[in-house]
Order: structure tokens, then sequence, then C-alpha cells
């Protein structure tokens, strides 16, 4: 087994070299996210350009430069050293995509604290489960949120400080804390802690197909392919003006929702409210979208609306397209190029390699229905999944594999090592999905090679979900499984067995579907609810999901040897 790539191995790599000298970044300095963000934009003499234009789902409007970025992020920073706060502990962000998320995000790292945002429509077990994981001693979040932060507050322990950016004192309890970002004392002056490049930065919460969700750590040194892919992949531009549909909740929000456009001193904007074909147009009209990254599920449900509703608004501001979280179909680019007059750019990666790892470059000819290639700097290869070794016949599916080594690779999973060393074989990183590769050297992806459900670009883990379930007086097994769906590719069923004296009804699905939308999230609530008198099972056991997956997507079940006959 290979150990987790070190900084020389990474910075041997002449294309993550460009990286590291455009930052200004040498081997051996202090390198802080929040102070290349905005400080060392303004010393580029861009103080006064527009970092983000925001708007929420009433029109209401703000926009900020990235001198006020620069200033309200000092202004978090102090305002959390102050609390006691000390570089290393983990601050939560649990607010919608209010500017406090994002400055707040670029103020936790100035203070060399570690940032670990969390989806607003996580529920009460979602969120304390997470917390609890990463013994995290303080969290942001706005009053909306507050009732379930106080349902689990007693359960979290290291939980020091609730702090509320939109409150005043009155409607707080004991230990939660006003913080009102632009009406506090500006800080003009925030020496930014000295992290090194190996320094944890971030800790996003992911699914994995066992056990509750895994803390995934990024480092400040991540900063370099962030900067390195969002500049070559998303093409920006200095007088681009790019959109990223991605909530900071999950990675491509902070990716490419922070790190990669302000450590390229663009100017992005943020729309706060859920989709809406009509809105987004008049979106992107409004404020000349320029670049746009957005997600297959968001695709077909424009495409849903139709072709007319794009007619009625000039976008021909729009100049680059891409796309991450799912497989792009075809028809998604197909359309795209038709409506937009350009093909949406599909990017493949995941929370754990941090940036875009295989992707359609601006100009490469793109095969609708291929992810594209490895980006440059990164070696990837599909295995054959019984030698991990690089297949070498063109076509021939395998496991998506990746050498390690890139600047953004997470270092590990937080109090997981186990899972972490699990994640690495024959000298490789495997991704956990399925592809094969064509003679043009273009990846096309199969699926993934686990249980994991992806719904509309977000990993849900059956785990968790069947926890849930568990907890619903009738329920007494449940399996949850990815059942397939025209627009967000995957939704959660459950299979649930019930305890006597219970019986299967209409009510009694909406009761458990509620339930998991409450404890987890709307997200994770299943579809739909399949009470069943006995689930498949091992000799040993265990419920076997794979039997009810492949029924669903209308599969062959494969090898059943080990399955317990009824
Ligand atoms: C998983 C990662 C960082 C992206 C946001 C989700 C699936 C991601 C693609 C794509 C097919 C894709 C994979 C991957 N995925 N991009 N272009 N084509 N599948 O991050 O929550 O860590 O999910 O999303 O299964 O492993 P994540």
């Amino acid at each position: 087994m290979r150990a987790p790539p070190s900084c020389e191995e990474v910075s041997s790599n002449l294309s993550w070299d460009v990286a590291q000298q455009e930052l200004g970044y040498r081997p051996g300095d202090p390198i802080n996210i929040g102070w290349m963000c905005s400080d060392r934009i303004c010393q580029l003499g861009l103080a006064n350009k527009l970092a983000l234009l925001w708007e929420d789902y009433q029109g209401t409007k703000k926009q900020f430069t990235y001198d006020n970025v620069r200033i309200f992020s000092n202004t978090f920073a102090e305002f959390l050293t102050d609390l006691g706060i000390q570089p290393g502990e983990r601050v939560c962000l649990f607010l919608d995509r209010v500017p406090e998320l994002y400055i707040g995000f670029l103020g936790i790292l100035k203070t060399g604290a570690v940032a670990q945002p969390l989806f607003s429509a996580f529920g009460d077990e979602s969120l304390l489960v997470r917390l609890a994981d990463a013994g995290t001693c303080a969290i942001l979040t706005q009053k909306k949120h507050l009732y379930k932060i106080r349902k689990i507050r007693n359960a979290l322990p290291n939980l020091r400080h609730v702090i509320v950016v939109d409150a005043d004192s009155a409607s707080l309890q004991e230990h939660e804390t006003p913080f009102a970002m632009e009406r506090a004392p500006q800080v003009e002056h925030f020496p930014a802690y000295p992290t090194m490049a190996e320094s944890p930065s971030v800790l996003h919460y992911t699914s994995g197909t066992t056990g509750q969700p895994k803390g995934a750590q990024h480092v400040h040194y991540s900063i370099i392919a962030q900067y390195l892919t969002a500049k070559w992949v998303l093409d920006l531009r200095p007088d681009d003006i790019y959109w990223c549909n991605a909530d900071p909740g999950w990675v491509t929000g902070t990716s490419y929702g922070i790190i990669g456009p302000w450590s390229n001193g663009i100017t992005q904007v943020v729309l706060d409210s859920g989709f809406n074909a009509e809105k987004w147009y008049e979106f992107i009209e409004q404020y000349g979208v320029t670049v746009w990254y957005s997600a297959p599920t968001a695709i077909r449900l424009l495409m849903k609306e139709g072709s007319e509703v794009v007619r009625k608004h000039d976008l021909s501001s729009l100049r680059h397209l891409a796309s991450v979280g799912e497989p792009l179909n075809p028809e998604a680019v197909l359309w795209s190029q038709e409506v937009f007059g350009r093909p949406f750019h599909d990017t493949f990666w995941q929370t754990e390699t941090g940036c875009i790892v295989i992707t359609n470059l601006p100009g490469m000819p793109i095969k609708p229905g291929s992810m594209g290639k490895p980006f440059p700097g990164i070696t990837a290869s599909v295995l054959d999944p019984k030698t991990y070794e690089p297949g070498n016949r063109a076509g021939a599916s395998g496991l998506i594999a990746l050498r390690p080594g890139w600047p953004s690779q997470i270092r590990g999973y937080w109090n997981n090592p186990k899972g972490f060393e699990a994640k690495f074989r024959n000298g490789w990183y495997l991704c956990g999905d399925r592809a094969s590769i064509d003679r043009d050297g273009y990846f096309w992806f199969m699926g993934r090679d686990d249980d994991v459900i992806n719904t509309g670009g977000h990993l849900v883990g059956p785990f968790e979900v069947e926890s849930a379930l568990l907890e619903c007086p009738a329920v007494a097994e449940s399996a949850a499984v990815a059942k397939p769906d025209p627009v967000n590719m995957e939704v959660v069923k459950a299979f649930v067995t019930l305890k006597r004296g219970f019986q299967p009804s209409d009510d009694l699905e909406l009761d458990i579907m509620n339930h998991i939308r409450k404890r987890l999230s709307p997200l994770a609530m299943p579809q739909e609810i399949e009470f069943v008198n006995s689930l498949p099972k091992t000799r040993s056991g265990k419920i076997v999901r794979r039997i009810l997956r492949c029924k669903e997507f209308n599969e062959p079940l494969g090898d059943l040897s080990t399955i317990m006959e009824d």
C-alpha cells in the first residue's frame, strides 16, 4: 500500500508547479486559503473588483467587493478568535446560501480553524451524527435552523458556541451568540494564521455504503489544485461572471463555489433559491453570466421545461458550460448545444479528490456521454477488479483509480484511518466507481461500485437511511436502495418489514417518509416504501441490497450462491 501523498511528490509535478508560481506560493511557506482568496486578491490591485453578487428568492440583492470580503472575513476571524476558538478546531457552517456562508468560510480558515460546511436542509439526526463525529466546537447558523440545533445540543458536549448571524440576543438562549457580519465593527487588519500546506482546512462529510458518513479531511494546499482546475477546466478569465449552482454544504460549492473562483479573483453570482427554470434564465440574463457550472439533474429539469422558455431570454453572455455530480446524458449535451449554442462539458470528481480529475477541457472535442480525459497532472486508469492492475484492452470496464499525490486529495477520514486505507490498492486510490476507457483515452462512466445512492448528484448512504427507518415504531428491518428516476437519476427506495401488530397502509408509508425527511433530509427521504414479508439475506444474515437494487434496475442478479433461500 502506498502512503498518502507528500508535498514533494506533488510539487515535482510540472502542472501543479504552474499553480504554485501563479499563486506566489513557495514550498515551505505558510499558505492560508482564507488569505489567498481575499487579501491576496486585494494586493493584486483588485480590491474594488466585485467578488460576490448575491440574490435570494425574494429578490433581495447584495454585493461585495474583494475588499469587503477581506474585511468581513477578518471581522469573522477576530470574532471567532475572541470566542477562544483554536487553530485546528472544527467550526461548522450551517447556513443557507447567504453571504455569511461564503465569507464566514474564509473567516474560519483565517483563524486556522477547520471549516465544516453542512447542508442547511439537514435534519437534526444528520446534523448530530456529523457534529458529534467531528467534535465540532462552534456552529454558525440562522434563526430558522436553530430549532434543529436546540434539539441535539445536550448530546454535543464539545459544542461551546452557537453563533446566529441574523438574530439579536433577545431571541436567543444561553450559549447562543448573535453575530451580524455587516453591523459588527469592521476589522481592517487580521493576521491570518500561518497554516502550512498540510494544515487541515475543510472537513466535508460524505456518505459511504457502511457505517455513518465519513469526514473527508482537506488541507490548505488543496487550493493549488482548485485554483488551476477552476482556471483551466472552467476556463475562468478576468472579466467573467461565474455562476456555480452548488450549495457549499457539498464539495462542489466550496472547491468551485468559493475557493476556485475567488483564488482566481473572479466575480461570482449566487442565487439563494431552489430550482425554477424561468428564474434561472432571468438570473443569467440579468447578471450576464458567462461561465456556468451546473449538474445533470438541473439540466434535465431545464430540458423538461423545454426550449421555448430559453428563447424568451437573451442568454448570449454564456461562454462556457460545465457539469458535475452524476453521469451527463448525451441528450443533455446535444440539447445544450442546440439551445445555448454550446455543449455542457462533463467533469468527474468527488469529495475525496477535492478537485476535478477527469474532464472535458475547453476546446477538446466532446464525445457526448463521455466524462473526458484525466486533467494534466492526474494519472487515472481503470483497474481490473480482481488484480487491481490497469486493464490493457480498450473498452474494458474496471474500477476508476487515480495515482495518489495531487494537491487536493484528502489526507484522511476523520476518526477513521481504516476507512481511508481501504481506499488504496496496489499503489492506486480507488474512487468507488466503474468506467471504461476508449481507444482515444476518453473515460465512460458505468456506475458506482458500491450501494451508495446518487440522487440528483448528492450521495446518500443506505446505512444512514436504514438506521433512521429503524427508529420508526412499526419498522422491524429495512433496506434502502437506489431506484431509477428520470430526473434525479436515482432516488431512495426503502424495503421494509413490519413488526408484529402493524399493517402496511398509505398512512404508514407517509409517516415513515416524513420521519426520514425531518431526521435526515428531503434528499434522503424514500420516494417509495415497499412493505415486504422478508428481505434477501446472506447465509450469515446480512441484508443484500444488491438483489433489491438489481430488481429496481431490471439488471441480472449475478451470483446468488451465498444468498439464503426463503
Ligand atoms: C460521486 C462523488 C464532486 C462532485 C460532487 C459530488 C459521482 C461525480 C460525476 C460525473 C458520473 C459522477 C461519482 C462520484 N459523480 N461526477 N461527471 N459522471 N458520476 O461529490 O458527493 O463526493 O460524489 O459522484 O459516483 O464518485 P460526491
